[in-house]
C-alpha cells in the first residue's frame, strides 16, 4: 500500500531548454522531494504563451526539451507526475473564478510581474500576461498543493495565491482550498557566466544541461572572475566571483574549494587554475546528463507517453478539486 503523501506542485514555462541555473535553483531539489511527497511538475505551456503567444511552435518544441532535461537529471516519472498545463482545461476554469477575487490594482503591484514587464519591453501589456499570477494560483490550488518548491522570484506569486485561498475559503466554503507554502531551495540563484544576475540565451551567458562539451569549455574559459585580479600574485576576491559561485554549487569536494578560495584571497593563484578546476567539475557533472538527455530526445514516443500518462493522473486530481469548488460556489447544477 502506498502511503498518502502530501501534494506538492511546481513547474516551468517551456520556452527553451533548461540550464545549470535551473538545476541549482529547482531541479536538484525536485529530485530529492519526489522521495517524500506526492510531487506534480507542470510544464506550463499556457503560461509560456502569455509572453510567447507569437511563437507557439517554440513553446510546443520546448515542452519536449524541458521534459528531456527533467528525466536526464533524475526526475523519475514513476515518482513524479509530469504533465502539460494546457491539457487540463479545468485549471483555466478555476483561474476564471479566481479573477473575481483579485483587484486590478493588486495585479499591478506584483513585483515579479512589474520586473518582467520592464524586462520584456512590451509595447502594451497583454491582459493574459497581467493575470498570469491568478492562473498560477489556480495551478497550485487545483492540486491542493501544501508546498510549492520555488526560487525566491516566485514568492510574490505564492503570496497572491495565499490571499486568494483565504478569500475563497472565507467567501464560499471553509477548507475547500489548501493554503500553500513555499519550499525555497538552499541555493536559489546562479549568475550567468558573465556575472550578470540572470542567465539568458540572448546574452549567451548560460550553460545548458544538454550543451556539448566544446561549447561548455569555451564558455568557462571566457567566464568572468574578479575584474581587479590582474596579476597572479594579486590578492583576489572570492565573493561575487562567478567561478567560485559555480564551484560552490557543483564541486563535491568542499575542502578543495576552500583551499582554492584561501589561496586566491592571499594572492598567487591564477584565474586559469581555478577555471581549470571548474571545467573538470562541470564536464564531469554534465557528461552523464548530456548522454541521457540525447537518448530521451531521440525517443519522442516515450516522451509523449510520459506526458500522456502524467496528464491523465493530474487531470483526475484537478477534476476532484473542481467538484468541491463548484459545489462551494453553487455551480453544481446537474
Ligand atoms: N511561473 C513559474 C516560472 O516562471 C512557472 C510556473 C507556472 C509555476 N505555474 C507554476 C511554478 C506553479 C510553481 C507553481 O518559473
Amino acid at each position: 500500500m502506498k502511503k498518502k503523501l502530501e501534494n506538492i506542485l511546481t513547474g516551468d514555462r517551456p520556452t527553451g531548454p533548461l540550464h545549470v541555473g535551473h538545476y541549482v535553483g529547482s531541479l536538484a531539489n525536485r529530485v530529492k522531494l519526489q522521495e517524500k511527497y506526492n510531487q506534480f511538475v507542470m510544464i506550463a505551456d499556457t503560461q509560456a504563451l502569455t509572453d510567447h503567444y507569437e511563437n507557439p511552435k517554440r513553446v510546443r518544441e520546448s515542452v519536449f526539451q524541458v521534459l528531456a532535461d527533467y528525466l536526464a537529471v533524475g526526475i523519475d516519472p514513476e515518482k513524479t507526475t509530469i504533465f502539460i498545463q494546457s491539457e487540463i482545461p479545468e485549471i483555466s476554469e478555476l483561474a476564471l473564478y479566481f479573477m473575481n477575487l483579485v483587484t486590478w490594482n493588486r495585479l499591478k503591484h506584483n513585483p515579479t510581474v512589474k520586473a518582467e514587464i520592464n524586462l520584456k519591453k512590451f509595447e502594451s501589456v497583454p491582459a493574459g500576461f497581467m493575470v498570469y499570477p491568478i492562473s498560477q494560483a489556480a495551478d497550485i490550488t487545483a492540486f491542493k498543493a501544501r508546498y510549492v518548491p520555488v526560487g525566491d522570484d516566485q514568492l510574490p506569486m505564492l503570496e497572491q495565491t495565499q490571499e486568494i485561498v483565504k478569500k475563497f475559503n472565507r467567501l464560499y466554503k471553509k477548507d475547500v482550498l489548501v493554503y500553500p507554502e513555499a519550499i525555497l531551495s538552499d541555493y536559489t540563484r546562479l549568475p550567468g557566466t558573465d556575472g550578470k544576475e540572470k542567465m539568458s540565451k540572448s546574452l549567451n551567458n548560460a550553460i545548458y544541461l544538454g550543451e556539448d562539451e566544446n561549447s561548455v569549455t569555451k564558455k568557462i574559459k571566457k567566464m568572468y572572475t574578479d575584474p581587479n585580479h590582474l596579476r597572479v600574485e594579486d590578492p583576489g576576491e572570492v565573493k561575487g566571483n562567478p567561478v567560485f559561485t559555480y564551484l560552490d554549487a557543483f564541486d563535491p569536494d568542499k575542502q578543495t574549494v576552500n583551499d582554492l578560495k584561501e589561496h586566491y584571497k592571499k594572492g598567487g593563484l591564477g584565474d586559469s587554475v581555478v577555471k581549470k578546476r571548474l571545467l573538470d567539475v562541470m564536464q564531469n557533472f554534465l557528461k552523464p546528463i548530456r548522454e541521457k538527455r540525447s537518448k530521451f530526445i531521440k525517443n519522442h514516443d516515450y516522451l509523449v507517453d510520459i506526458l500522456k500518462k502524467g496528464t491523465e493522473i493530474a487531470r483526475r486530481q484537478v477534476q476532484s478539486t473542481m467538484r468541491e469548488v463548484k459545489e462551494a460556489m453553487f455551480l453544481d447544477y446537474f
